[in-house]
Parts: C-alpha cells; structure tokens; sequence
C-alpha cells in the first residue's frame, strides 16, 4: 500500500514554478501576482487563504491580501473585482467560498475577468473546459488528476467513480477524468445514488469529495483500488492542541487494507490545490506579459 504523498508531488511543481517566476521577472520584469480576498472570518476559509498566501510567497510571487467583514454588501464586492480586474500588478484573483449568505457567489465569481481567474470559477472558465478550449482549470480538480499520474496509474481506460456533485471538485473532476487526453471511464454518484458500494466495488478509482467523515469504507472497494480523498472534515478532539482534528471522507484505516494507493488527509489533496492555483498564476502573468 502507498500512501500518495501530496506534499512531495506540490514541492517539486512548486520548486518548477518558482523558478519559472524567477525568470519572468529576470526576462521580462514582471512578478506574478494574485489577489486573494476573504469576506468574514470562517475559521476554514482565515486557514486556507493564509496557506496560500504562504505559498505565493514561497514562490516568489506578489500575494495582495483582502480581509474584509462579514458586514461587505455585495456592491462593494463588486467594485473591489472590477478595481482588480484592471491592476496591472495583479494577475490572478481568488474570492475565496462560501461567502456571507448575503452575497451571491455566482455573481461576484462571474465579475472576475476570465483571464485573471485562477480558481477557474467563472461560468466562461467552467464553460471552456466542457468543451475542450483553452481555460483555467479548476485547482483542485486539475491537482487531482496530476495526484492518480504520480501514484503510477494510466487512467486511459480505466473506470473512475467520483462521489459528489459540487461544482468546485465533483462536476469538474467527473469532467477532466473523461477528457480525450486522460481517457476515463466516469461514474458520478451523489446523494441521491442508491447502493454506493455497488459502484464503488467496480472503480480503479475512486474520488470521494461528499462533505462527510465515513463516506468511503474499505468494503466498498475493489482491492488495489487507488483513493483520492478530498473531505476536510474537522472532527472534535480535545486531545489536540486545537481542539479538533482533521479527517477525510474515506475511513482511512479501512480503505488503506484494500486501496493499492490512498492519499492522507492532510497532506494528499491539499498540497495540491495551492499548487494548481500557483501554477494558473504563473501562466496568467505569462499571457499577461
Ligand atoms: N473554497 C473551497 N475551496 C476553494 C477553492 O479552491 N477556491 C476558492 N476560491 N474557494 C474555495
């Protein structure tokens, strides 16, 4: 059994990435730069934007961070994006989800210019990678594909069963794994699937990202299957300096006697996302410049 180690596969892209940056600034004098805006203070969203704001950072690139209360109207949103769409310093925007409820995601996602967004978000982006054209992808899903090569599987042929329908990981994900150029067969199952073991028990791959601890269990698979476990599940534990720890949606112990691969949580999926989005960074500042 390998666990498919996420943070290895992110330093050696991060290490290419930044020396890529490096020299767009040598040749052109342009540092890549993104723009990371967070509404409110969910304590999930404050941890992911300071991990990649570090990690722009690390690579050399220019991170402007936004912190703004949960009280920002959906107006002054707007404003800020169009502001940003049109800063020269700023390649890349990312609004970080979910925002406050009073503000519809959809319509500051679509605000962002499609060539600054590099969450790949944006309905044109979403659009552009169903039909093959040249985009943004997604980062997480695109880090997951890149997760199933390095764990040593050609997925040309082989049948993938991915568990959610999010437009963030399950849609997108479902989408990538059946392109001309990876080649896989796809399931999608989703809350409303019945006997999810029954499919799971036929996937070469399975990629979990339901949302909930305990969604994949090692009876639900095939043996030498490979798992890409995408939850971020915060499980109550006082024993930690937190309070809590983290914990996917496959139940590692058990899927670990039966997968051929499996990726942990933390340090699988993860890694990967904010290595994607470095990466889309880097080639918006490319195209920029
Ligand atoms: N919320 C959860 N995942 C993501 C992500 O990849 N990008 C943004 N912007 N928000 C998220």
């Amino acid at each position: 059994m390998e666990i498919i180690d996420g943070k290895k596969l992110a330093a050696n892209l991060r290490a290419e990435i930044a020396s890529d940056a490096a020299a767009l600034k040598a040749e052109k004098g342009v540092t890549p730069g993104l723009a990371v805006i967070l509404v409110g203070e969910n304590p999930a969203s404050v941890s992911y934007v300071t991990a990649k704001e570090k990690a722009c950072a690390e690579a050399g690139m220019y991170s402007r961070e936004i912190r703004l209360p949960e009280s920002t109207t959906q107006e002054e949103l707007l404003a800020l994006v169009k502001e940003l769409n049109g800063d020269s310093a700023i390649h890349g925007i990312l609004v970080q989800l979910p925002l406050p409820k009073h503000i519809a995601d959809k319509a500051v996602i679509d605000a962002i210019a499609p060539e600054k967004d590099v969450d790949g978000f944006t309905a044109v982006n979403v659009g552009r990678m169903l039909i093959g054209e040249e985009c943004f992808l997604p980062c997480t899903p695109h880090g997951i594909i890149k997760l199933i090569e390095f764990s040593g599987m050609d997925l040309a042929g082989k049948h993938a069963v991915v568990i959610g329908r999010s437009n963030i990981v399950g849609k997108p994900v479902a989408v990538l794994l059946s392109r001309k150029e990876t080649n896989a067969t796809v399931t999608m199952c989703h809350t409303g699937t019945r006997d999810l073991a029954s499919f799971t028990r036929q996937a070469d791959v399975v990629v979990v990202a339901a949302g909930r601890p305990g969604t994949l269990t090692g009876d639900m698979l095939k043996p030498g299957a490979v798992v890409i476990d995408v939850g971020v599940n915060r499980i109550k534990d006082e024993t930690r300096p937190k309070g809590f720890r983290l914990a996917g949606d496959a139940d590692f112990d058990s899927c670990a006697k039966v997968a051929r691969a499996i990726t942990p949580v933390p340090g699988g999926v993860g890694p990967m996302t904010i290595t994607m989005l470095l990466w889309n960074t880097l080639e918006a500042a490319k195209r920029a410049s």
